[in-house]
C-alpha cells in the first residue's frame, strides 16, 4: 500500500492546513484537495497568498511553496478520486437543525455525499480516512456505502476495494499549522494494520514513531469527540469559578493561577473568557449527549449537557452585567465591539460567544460599531442575521447613527470608539493590548466604560484614563 497520490475532499479550516502540511513534508506525494464550492477553490488558487480563504499564521508561506508542485486546489472530484491511493474525507459536519437528534446530533449529508462519490469514482484498491469531526460509528456509515461498489465490482475487473481509518484533527485555530508540525500526538484509529502502516507512514516523515498512536475505529472516534469535551468543560468550569470571583471578590486569574500549578490539573485552558465559540465544542459535547441518551445512560448526558448549558448562561451573563452597568438601559448607546472571530489569529466565527452577546445587546437597543481585524462584514452580517446601517459600513459616520438596535463595520478602533458609550473587548486580538486609553477616552461619551471579557488589557491604564473598568472574573 505505497501512497503516492493523495486526494483530499473538502478545502476548509481542516482540510486545507492539514493537506498543505503533508505536501509540504511529503514531496513524493501529489496531494490534491478538491471542493464543490469553486469560489473556495478560486481563493486557494489566488496567486495573492494574502487571499487565501483562511488566515492561519504560517500557512501562506507552504501554500506559496508547494502549489503547483505537489499541492493542488480543484473542483474536479472525479478525476482526483479515480486517481488517488488516499482519500481524506474533510467536509463539513454542522449540528442537524431539524429532523430526528436535532439540535444535537452531526448531520451527516455532506460525509454521506462524499461516500458515494468515492465509491462511484475510486479504482483499484484506496483508503479512505475519515478526518471531519464525526459522530462515533460513522466510519461504519462510510464502510456500508463502499461495500456496495465493492460487492458489484463495478466496471473494475479488481475492485474498487476499500479500508476505512479513523484519523480524527486535534488542530486548533490560529496555530494550525504548529499543531500540524508539531502534533502532542496523531492518532489513527482501524483494523487493518497495512492501511494503517501506510498513513503511520506519511506522518513518519515528520511526526515521532512514539506519537503515532493506533487504536480500534470506535475508540479513535471517540477519543476526538472526548478530548473536545474535556477542553470544553475546563472553559465552562473556570468561567463559573469567575462568575463566583466575581460575587465574592476573588480574582479568577490568581485562581486559575493557583490550580494551574498543580501538575495534575495544569496551567493551559483555564482562561476565563466570554464563552468558547467554535466549530467543534459545542457539536461535539452536543454529539456526545445524543450519543449517551440514545444509549440510555441519561445522567452521563446531563453531565455533558451541562457544560454547554453553562456557556451559554455565561454568555448571556456578560451581556445582562453591561445592561445593569449602563443604567439597565442600552436605547440609542454606542457599543464599541472590539473583536467578533471566536477566538484570537482566525477569522473563523463559527459559534462565537460575540454572535449572542452582540444580539442579546442589539435586542437592548444599542448601536454596536464592531471591529475585528480578521472577520468580514459579510461574515458578521450573516451571523446577527441583520443588515448594517448603510451610511457607517466604515465606521466613520458615528454621529449619524440614531436607529437603535443595529451594527456597523468599524474598520478602525478609533472610529468605532468615537462617542461611544462602552468598549466590550470579545476576542483577544495583541492589538487590542496596544491601545492608547488616553486618546480612546477622549472621544468617548461619559460616563464611559470599558469591558475586558478578555481578561487582556491593562486596568491601570484604563482607569487612569478616567474610565470604568469590568473584567471577567474580577471581583
Ligand atoms: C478546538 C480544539 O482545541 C482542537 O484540538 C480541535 O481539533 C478543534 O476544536 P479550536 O476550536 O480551534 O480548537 O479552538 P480552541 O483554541 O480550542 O478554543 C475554543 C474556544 O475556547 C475559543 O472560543 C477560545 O477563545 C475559548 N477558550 C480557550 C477560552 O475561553 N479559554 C481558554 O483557556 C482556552
Ligand atoms: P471544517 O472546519 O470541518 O474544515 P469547513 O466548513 O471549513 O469545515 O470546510 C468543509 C468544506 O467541505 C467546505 O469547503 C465545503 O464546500 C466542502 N464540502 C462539503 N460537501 C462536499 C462534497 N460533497 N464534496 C466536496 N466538498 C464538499
Amino acid at each position: 500500500m505505497k501512497i503516492n497520490n493523495i486526494c483530499c475532499i473538502g478545502a476548509g479550516y481542516v482540510g486545507g492546513p492539514t493537506m498543505s502540511v503533508i505536501a509540504d513534508r511529503c514531496p513524493h506525494i501529489q496531494v490534491n484537495v478538491v471542493d464543490i464550492n469553486q469560489e473556495r477553490i478560486n481563493s486557494w488558487n489566488d496567486s495573492n497568498l494574502m487571499n487565501l480563504p483562511i488566515y492561519e499564521p504560517g500557512l501562506d508561506q507552504i501554500v506559496g511553496r508547494c502549489r503547483g508542485k505537489n499541492l493542488h486546489f480543484s473542483t474536479d472530484l472525479e478525476r482526483h478520486i479515480s486517481q488517488a491511493d488516499m482519500i481524506f474525507i474533510s467536509v463539513n459536519t454542522p449540528t442537524k437543525t431539524k429532523g430526528i437528534g436535532a439540535g444535537k446530533a452531526s448531520d451527516l449529508k455532506w460525509v454521506e455525499a462524499s461516500a458515494r462519490k468515492v465509491a462511484s469514482f475510486a479504482r483499484g484498491h484506496t483508503i479512505v480516512v475519515e478526518k471531519s469531526t464525526l459522530p462515533v460509528r460513522t466510519a461504519e456509515v462510510i464502510q456500508q456505502i463502499l461495500q456496495v461498489e465493492e460487492r458489484s465490482g463495478k466496471k473494475q475487473e479488481q475492485g474498487p476495494t476499500f479500508d476505512v481509518l479513523s484519523n480524527p484533527e486535534f488542530l486548533s485555530e490560529g496555530s494550525a499549522v504548529k499543531d500540524l508540525e508539531e502534533p502532542d500526538r496523531v492518532l489513527i484509529g482501524g483494523d487493518n494494520d497495512e492501511a494503517i502502516e501506510a498513513l503511520s507512514r506519511i506522518y513518519k516523515k515528520w511526526v515521532p514513531e512514539e506519537n503515532i498512536l493506533h487504536t480500534n475505529i470506535w475508540s479513535s472516534e471517540l477519543a476526538k469527540l472526548t478530548a473536545n469535551a474535556f477542553l470544553a468543560q475546563r472553559i465552562s468550569s473556570i468561567n463559573s469559578i469567575a462568575a463566583l470571583c466575581e460575587a465574592t471578590g476573588g480574582d479568577v486569574r490568581e485562581v486559575a493561577r493557583a490550580i494551574g500549578s498543580d501538575s495534575r490539573i495544569g496551567a493551559r485552558f483555564l482562561d476565563s473568557g466570554p464563552g468558547f465559540g467554535g466549530s467543534c465544542f459545542k457539536k461535539d459535547i452536543l454529539n456526545l449527549v445524543y450519543l449517551s441518551r440514545f444509549f440510555g445512560l441519561s445522567e452521563v448526558a446531563d453531565f455533558w449537557g451541562g457544560v454547554v448549558t453553562l456557556n451559554q448562561w455565561h454568555q448571556h451573563r456578560v451581556s445582562t452585567l453591561i445592561v445593569k452597568k449602563l443604567f439597565g438601559t442600552l436605547a440609542s448607546k454606542k457599543i464599541a465591539v472590539l473583536g467578533f472571530a471566536f477566538k484570537a489569529n482566525t477569522n473563523d466565527t463559527r459559534e462565537s460567544a460575540a454572535i449572542q452577546i452582540c444580539k442579546d445587546l442589539i435586542d437592548e437597543g444599542a448601536i454596536l460599531f464592531i471591529h475585528d481585524p480578521k472577520a468580514s462584514p459579510n461574515q458578521i452580517e450573516i451571523d446577527l442575521g441583520i443588515k448594517p446601517l448603510d451610511k457607517c459600513i466604515d465606521g466613520s459616520n458615528s454621529k449619524e447613527t440614531s436607529k437603535d438596535g443595529t451594527w456597523c463595520f468599524a474598520s478602525k478602533i478609533i472610529d468605532a470608539a468615537d462617542q461611544a458609550d462602552a468598549i466590550l473587548v470579545l476576542t483577544e486580538w495583541e492589538e487590542y493590548t496596544q491601545i492608547n486609553w488616553l486618546e480612546i477616552a477622549n472621544r468617548m461619551r461619559k460616563p464611559a466604560w470599558v469591558f475586558d471579557s478578555r481578561s487582556i488589557l491593562k486596568y491601570e491604564e484604563v482607569i487612569h484614563a478616567g474610565l470604568n473598568f469590568w473584567r471577567i472574573g474580577m471581583g
